[in-house]
């Protein structure tokens, strides 16, 4: 059993470097401002956490400020259209967690009256909350001492404790350590404390020990193994997907596009028709002229996807798949990554024909 004293001296540490060095964040209340008093607003630490899940803080920015203009309340989104808040999450990816964004905001309002749950076994009833979510709301907007582990703890934590068990078996272990350093007092700073320590000084490659507060109690500098950790099992190798898109416009100039089932990939996202991506099967939504214009490569978590592009002119006919989107409303910010690169390689095309 480790000291408390020795525990508390490492939270005051990172604390006190905290007060000195917090990035600014447009979410985020400095730590002067809450030792003021200033409360966080629990929609905007919501919204920003749900967004840098699997994103950088550099594209987060620019998506956080069009959400929080367009919609100011949890009480906002959840009246927001769901075809409106997927255009706006477009390119941010995994689309699942926009789908549950707005679930969780119509819960909010539903069965809180607005107003998020305070702790973290309420909040993980909530849809898209998980103990990530659930645990740096508790923490950041309500100051409860609840433990996040992110990446950046993962790999903070296990320098510090020199663990060597690689990831992801060592991840219960790394939570109870994290936890262990959580101080009843300041939960929420802490928590932004540890994660900015792993952004900015404790970084994967070359992590800068020599202005790192816990440059001393580290054990895995001690044995200047730092970069060796955290140890992580071989990453699988990605398979290769296959498949065909089609881009079609009508002699209006609308666009042929589908809504994206709820489930599966891209769920609920607007796209343009094609095969199933197993290279198997699939038929085009009209008989046209199709050209073949090229190749999109996008990288999903599990494999790599390679599609070829065909585009035609269609008589404006009811197409067997999809529908016309008129050229007015049809905004290629609205649709994710995959779908934006095979549009660019059919733009040209369709500025020719
Ligand atoms: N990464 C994810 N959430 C964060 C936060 N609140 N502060 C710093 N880095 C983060």
């Amino acid at each position: 059993m480790r000291d408390v004293a020795e525990t508390e001296n490492l939270s005051a540490i990172l604390l006190a470097w905290y007060d000195r060095n917090a990035r600014i964040m447009p979410w985020r209340t400095p730590p002067a401002d809450r030792l003021a008093g200033v409360k966080p607003d629990p929609y905007r630490v919501w919204l920003s956490e749900v967004m840098l899940q699997q994103t950088t803080v550099a594209t987060v920015h620019d998506y956080f400020r069009r959400f929080t203009t367009r919609w100011p309340s949890v009480t906002d989104l959840a009246n927001a259209t769901d075809t409106d808040v997927m255009a706006e999450w477009a390119g941010l990816g995994y689309y699942a967690r926009a789908r549950n964004l707005l679930a969780c905001a119509r819960a909010v309002v539903r069965d809180h009256a607005g107003n998020f749950p305070t702790t973290c076994d309420m909040l993980l009833s909530l849809p898209g909350i998980g103990p990530y979510t659930a645990a740096a709301i508790a923490a950041i907007a309500y100051d409860k001492p609840a433990t996040v582990v992110d990446g950046n703890v993962e790999r903070v934590i296990s320098r510090l404790r020199l663990i060597t068990e690689p990831l992801p078996a060592s991840k219960p272990k790394l939570t109870r350590l994290a936890a262990g350093l959580t101080p009843a007092k300041r939960a929420g700073d802490y928590a932004q404390a540890i994660m900015d320590l792993g952004a900015t000084i404790c970084t994967p490659r070359r992590p800068a020990c020599d202005i790192c507060p816990w440059r001393d109690p580290c054990s895995a500098r001690a044995k200047g193994v730092q970069t060796d950790l955290p140890r992580k099992l071989p990453k699988t190798i990605k398979p290769v997907r296959t498949g065909t898109i089609w881009i079609a416009r009508n002699d209006t100039g609308a666009w042929l596009v589908e809504r994206r089932p709820d489930r599966g990939l891209l769920g609920g996202m607007l796209g343009f028709p094609g095969t199933p991506w197993d290279g198997e099967g699939g038929h085009a939504p009209a008989t046209a002229d199709w050209q073949t214009l090229g190749e999109v490569r996008h990288t999903f978590t599990h494999f790599h996807l390679i599609l070829t592009v065909q585009a035609a002119i269609l008589p404006a006919l009811n197409p067997e798949r999809g529908y016309f989107l008129s050229q007015a409303d049809f905004h290629p910010t609205d649709l994710p990554t995959v779908m934006r690169k095979a549009y660019n390689v059919a733009s040209n095309f369709f500025v020719d024909h």
